[in-house]
């Protein structure tokens, strides 16, 4: 049960559907990807001996090719060698079946998961054969028996097909050795799920078009690509029996080694269940969830989450269902919204502190409150007090087609200012106009500082607002005005490079890195910023582009899109 993964959900409420994300790097794009655990368990007859030391993982040389990763996690020696019908010339490397004894007086008749690592190629004797480690025998004994177990001889055994489940330690590749640029080889060391592998596809971090592998031995899979690859590489597995797959994205980084293991993360879509709410909270079933490029720096990890598996998500509207004690000024029924703190919108219903919601006027569709309240309240902060923007300023917006970028776009020619903006694509641009950006920049296809020094007539800009980060920032510097300010406010492209004083003294600059939650701090400030941004939205100065609608099952496709680029405004995800 998924509760157990974090302490704070107690079991007394109907299960909800939530999105945990496990580790840094990947995701699946499934949920509910656990068909074989959905079918139930079916018990057969087979043959068990072992090899290898009593206590150890039989062999590190087996037939998948996970050389010593056997005995260690998330295998820990508990492998087995499997006859030829079921090792599937390799196909089944990685499939995790339960194993259990009940005839000899040393059988505990507990079931112990263990992992196909090996061919037991003498197996052919029965249909279905066992050649398990020393720890995986022993482990089928009754405490204090094991050695008496060992010594039985061949024994008869009870077996089941189940799925993998590495609690959240997700997928890990170690590439081969022999690995260079033009020839990529690695063993999928473990996967979730199905366990079983019936094809591996890669894709070059600059382009769509997913490049089949294949079966080199065991578990290693190979690609001859003729010429050279264009890191990271993404991987895409798929079961052979359900069809389902499992992509792990850009797991394979830049400046990746032969010899290495680099592993991925899984959102995974899971029932958990979740408690009453306690003195001060509320619980709320959400109806709307925004997308945030947070979301994807939680995900990947350039932000930490604070445990794992998390709950991502920072953006919702929903319907009070349940007040805790000491709630006065919220009652079941109220529509309310959160931004910020704390993580875990991706779910049907949450617990919530009440001072961190705030009413949802009626003229607000909770999809539209989920798509503006933290774009709303972040862009609130930038313009208001972070930098006061007035008539008579010209400002710079990077990514001024995205979520925060088009209403920034939108208030800022509200408030009076010249509005440049930078975007990546054709379309992007049309829509940064319709914004309200006076001036649109291409910035793959065009130097922006040369012509925001153009458009400036070389006076630069009062104030940046750079969300990109490390492509951008050395040329934000660049377009300011003398005293001019720099708000440095995310980071889409990476994480930009320390600044030295001395980049700011050439011309007396100010420079921030704030952040939604340290301008929003008291309930009465996190009221007082919503109002205004829905205020905003009433009177049309504000026109919430809500361009992406997922099913909160395929945030993962959410989550690659806006990576991607291939979204504009807000992604709202739908329970
Ligand atoms: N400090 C805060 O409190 C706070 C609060 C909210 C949001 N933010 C920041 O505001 C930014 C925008 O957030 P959002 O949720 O509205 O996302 P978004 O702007 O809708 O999406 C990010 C955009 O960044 C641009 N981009 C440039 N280089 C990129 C790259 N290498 N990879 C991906 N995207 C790249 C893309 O636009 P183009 O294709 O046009 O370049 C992309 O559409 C993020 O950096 C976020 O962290 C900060």
């Amino acid at each position: 049960m998924a509760a157990i993964k974090l302490s704070l959900f107690i079991l007394c409420l109907p299960q909800l559907l939530v999105l945990f994300c496990s580790f840094q790097l990947c995701f699946s794009f499934r949920a509910k990807h656990l068909n074989l655990s959905a079918i139930g368990t079916h018990w057969a007859p087979a043959g068990a001996t072992w090899y290898g030391s009593p206590d150890g993982a039989g062999s590190d040389g087996g037939s998948c090719g996970y050389g010593k990763l056997v005995s260690q996690t998330p295998f820990s020696s508990l492998v087995t060698g499997i006859s030829p019908s079921l090792y599937n010339s390799g196909k089944e490397c990685g499939a995790c079946y339960q194993v259990k004894c009940t005839k000899h007086p040393s059988c505990s008749g507990k079931a112990v998961r263990v992992v196909i690592t090996d061919l037991c190629p003498g197996c052919v004797s029965e249909s279905a054969h066992f050649d398990l480690s020393g720890t995986s025998f022993g482990a089928m004994a009754l405490p204090g028996q094991e050695e008496k177990l060992r010594d039985a001889g061949v024994l008869e055994i009870r077996y089941a097909r189940v799925a993998c489940d590495y609690s959240g330690k997700t997928i890990a590749f170690h590439v081969d050795q022999g690995s260079n640029s033009n020839y990529f080889a690695t063993v999928v060391e473990f996967e979730e799920g199905d366990g079983d592998l019936g094809a591996v596809e890669l894709k070059e971090g600059s382009s769509e078009e997913w490049r089949k592998m294949q079966q080199s031995w065991g578990a290693v899979w190979k690609l001859d690509a003729g010429a050279e690859l264009h890191p990271p590489l993404s991987i895409k597995l798929t079961s052979q029996y359900s069809g389902q797959t499992l992509i792990a994205k850009n797991v394979i980084p830049q400046g990746w080694k032969p010899g290495a293991t680099y592993r991925s993360v899984v959102l995974k879509w899971e029932d958990v269940e979740i408690g009453e709410p306690k003195e001060g909270e509320i619980r709320v079933r959400n109806k709307a969830i925004g997308l945030n490029f947070i979301d994807v720096y939680f995900r990947t990890g350039v932000y930490k989450p604070p445990t794992l598996p998390f709950i991502p998500g920072r953006e919702a509207c929903g319907l009070v269902t349940a007040v805790g004690p000491g709630v006065t000024d919220r009652q079941v029924g109220d529509v309310v919204a959160y931004a910020g703190n704390p993580m875990g919108s991706y779910t049907e219903e949450q617990i919530l502190p009440a001072d961190k919601v705030v009413p949802v006027p009626e003229s607000i569709t909770p999809v539209i409150a989920a798509s503006v309240i933290l774009k709303g309240m972040t862009t609130q902060f930038l313009v208001r007090c972070c930098f006061k923007v007035e008539r008579g300023h010209t400002i710079l917006v990077h990514a001024a087609a995205g979520g925060v970028g088009s209403l920034l776009c939108q208030w800022a020619n509200a408030l009076g200012a010249t509005v440049i903006g930078t975007v990546s694509t054709k379309e992007k641009a049309t829509q940064a106009k319709d914004d309200g950006a006076h001036h649109v920049i291409i910035y793959g296809e065009e130097d922006f500082v040369a012509r925001v020094n153009e458009i400036t007539s070389g006076n630069g800009v009062d104030v940046v607002y750079d969300s990109v980060g490390k492509d951008t920032f050395e040329g934000s510097l660049a377009c300011l005005k003398l005293r001019g300010y720099m708000v440095s406010f995310g980071q889409s492209s990476g994480t930009p490079d320390p600044v030295p004083l001395s980049a700011l003294a050439a011309k007396s600059l100010f420079l921030t890195r704030p952040t939604l939650g340290h301008y929003n701090v008291t309930h009465d400030e996190i009221l007082a910023a919503a109002k205004d941004v829905f205020a905003n939205v009433a009177s049309g100065v504000l026109r919430v582009r809500v361009n992406h609608t997922y099913p909160l099952s395929q945030a993962a496709q959410a989550h690659a899109d806006l990576e991607g680029r291939k979204t504009t405004g807000s992604v709202v995800l739908i329970p």
